[in-house]
């Protein structure tokens, strides 16, 4: 599929939108979820800017494993409740993380990042995993992000399944 990056002018509502239509083509006819996601980091890494990782997190057990990703590579095992990840894994809600280096318990797999949001994926109120957004600009990332990557996560959600990939 031929992506088309998008107009640097694009306020951040729109470059989603624009963004969640070339997601919801990519996952038509395709109900894998580990193509999907995969796929989804890849979109995001091109389109988004100021990115360093972009990457899922699956629920295995009482902690967060290492799904595809795009970027430096990460730590594999997270507990849940630990770190960014783990924290909004905890709470099931998305978080939005300014500076990094500010919130305690920061797990740091890239030295670079400088700010950070997780959304969570959640099925019918049950936790599947995370997406995780990393960037070496402080204050990437705000609400118009949240929700932008909240329709991305729901559109992957509604478009696939996730089998052993969650456990
Ligand atoms: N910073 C995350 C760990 C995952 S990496 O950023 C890829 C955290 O604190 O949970």
């Amino acid at each position: 599929m031929q992506v088309v990056n998008s107009d640097a002018n694009l306020s951040t509502a729109a470059r989603y939108r624009e963004l969640n239509g070339q997601l919801a083509a990519l996952f038509a006819g395709e109900r894998s979820g580990l193509a999907n996601a995969a796929n989804l980091c890849a979109l995001l890494y091109q389109v988004l800017s100021d990115l360093n990782w972009v990457g899922f997190y699956f629920l295995q057990g009482d902690e967060l494993l290492l799904g595809p990703f795009q970027g430096k590579v990460a730590c594999v095992r997270i507990a849940i409740g630990h770190g960014v990840c783990g924290t909004a894994a905890h709470r099931k809600e998305t978080l939005v993380v300014p500076d990094v280096h500010a919130f305690p318990g920061h797990i740091a797999c890239d030295d670079a990042s400088a700010s950070e949001i997780v959304v969570p994926l959640l099925q019918a109120g049950r936790l599947l995993g995370v997406l995780d957004l990393d960037s070496p600009r402080l204050a990437r990332f705000d609400q118009e992000d949240a929700a932008g990557l909240e329709a991305a996560v729901g559109l992957l959600l509604q478009s696939s399944e996730f089998g052993r990939l969650v456990d």
